[in-house]
């Protein structure tokens, strides 16, 4: 078959290379996104829900907001708890923002939908993808797929094939730097067909373990609770989530929590972890495949989004031949706010959960920061600057 031509080739069929690729055609630019899984797959995994509203405005941009603005739930505010101590984070008042309660899987159906929409090619179950010719005027990708062997000739290559994929290893390892951070424990996070046990999320710290109780809509609640990392999901039958629950959550809500048959259920361990540069030659990471952060803070899916918002322009002016200053700026700023994101997602995963290993020390200044922001409104007002999404 002779070699596929295209301007940017996207390895990676998630969020981050779906929004990339419909930001890239609105402009004119041509992309072609190679995935290794099935669309079923992608569209089957259940990630995170929150959008900061600078991911709600640039995928409005992009053409993806009128099912968003249908069925999104804007939230004003959220609440952290220690124990009997409910502290309310109020958005709006603290920041003048708020956040929309929209899942990343129906985030990445309306993407898939525009893109078909757009006529955009998105080839699915490709294997064995090898990135080569990045130092040349055009890259080369090359890949398997229905058991033959194709190529892709493209000006620029975009890796947005998450952690575990290929992208980040073709950058050589004396030119990476990674720099990570491992936590002892996961998440375990059921999903069920109940209404969520408080319309704004509780984050909540207790002597049993961190719970989080959050949301997809009225009807549909998503829960996590922290377990060691050598649980199974096996090891958590429904009733035992549910117990483990009620007893990390504050009394008054736990006294409303409504069960149900879970309909999913998963662990993820908790991780930061960041690769530098963000650029080789014509091959830049995006996402996952360059940054992971634990989930408290709500902050992967965003940070994808603001890197999306730093490449797609400066992949624009490349394209069309209004200079490389974008691209050549991209890993240096989309790094600046990645930091950051980095810092406050430690920062609340340092506050919120139990360290096996922690000592009483570790222990009281936990309950400290919590005690500190239900006092100081200067505390918390740092702390919605955070979780609203700080400026692209
Ligand atoms: N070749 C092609 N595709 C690949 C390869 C590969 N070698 N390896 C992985 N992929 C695909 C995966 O199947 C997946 O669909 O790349 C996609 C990466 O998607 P995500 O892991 O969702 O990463 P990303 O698009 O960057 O999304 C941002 O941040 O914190 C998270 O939950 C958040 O998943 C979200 C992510
Ligand atoms: C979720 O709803 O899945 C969710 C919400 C907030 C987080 C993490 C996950 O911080």
């Amino acid at each position: 078959m002779p070699p596929i031509r295209t301007q940017v080739a996207i390895i990676g069929g998630g969020p981050s290379g779906l929004l990339l690729s419909q930001l890239l055609n609105r402009a004119g630019v041509e992309t072609v996104i190679l995935e290794r899984a099935s669309r079923a797959h992608v569209l089957a995994r259940v990630r995170a829900g929150i959008l900061e509203w600078g991911s709600v405005e640039l995928l409005r941009q992009a053409g993806v907001g009128d099912r968003m603005a249908a069925q999104g739930i804007p939230h004003e505010g959220c609440y952290l708890a220690d124990e009997d101590l409910v502290i309310r984070m109020d958005f709006q008042a603290l920041t003048g923002r708020r956040v929309m309660v929209y899942g990343q899987t129906e985030v990445t159906a309306d993407l898939y939908a525009a893109q078909d929409a757009a006529g955009t090619t998105i080839l699915h179950q490709v294997s064995d993808v090898a990135i080569t010719d990045l130092d040349q005027p055009r890259s080369r990708v090359s890949f398997s797929q229905a058991g033959a062997r194709r190529e892709l000739i493209c000006h620029y290559v975009v890796g947005c094939d998450g952690f575990h994929g290929v992208s980040r290893q073709t950058i050589p390892a004396e030119i990476r730097r990674e720099v990570a951070r491992t936590y002892p424990f996961g998440w375990l996070g059921l999903l069920s067909e109940t209404p969520p046990v408080q319309e704004e999320l509780i984050y909540s710290s207790s002597r049993h373990g961190f719970a989080l109780a959050s949301m997809r809509n009225p009807a549909l609640s998503r829960y996590y609770v922290q377990v060691p990392l050598t649980d199974r999901v096996e090891d958590w039958p429904d009733h035992r989530f549910w117990d483990a629950l009620a007893r990390r959550l504050p009394a008054e809500a736990a006294a409303r929590l409504i069960t149900g048959p879970g309909i999913e259920k998963s662990i993820a361990p908790l991780r930061s972890f960041v690769s530098e540069p963000l650029r080789w030659g014509n091959l830049f990471l995006v996402g996952d495949a360059a940054h992971i952060v634990p989930p408290t803070g709500a902050k992967g899916l965003n940070l994808a989004i603001s890197d999306v918002f730093y490449l797609h322009s400066a992949l624009i002016d490349a394209v069309q031949g209004r200079g490389t200053a974008g691209i050549d700026e991209y890993s240096d700023r989309a790094l600046a706010r990645i930091w950051k994101a980095m810092r406050f997602s430690w920062q609340m995963t340092t506050m919120l959960h139990r360290f096996d290993d922690e000592d009483a020390f570790a222990a009281r200044m936990r309950r400290a920061a919590l005690a500190h922001l239900a006092q100081s409104e200067t505390a918390r007002r740092e702390l919605a600057e955070n979780y609203i999404g700080l400026p692209f």
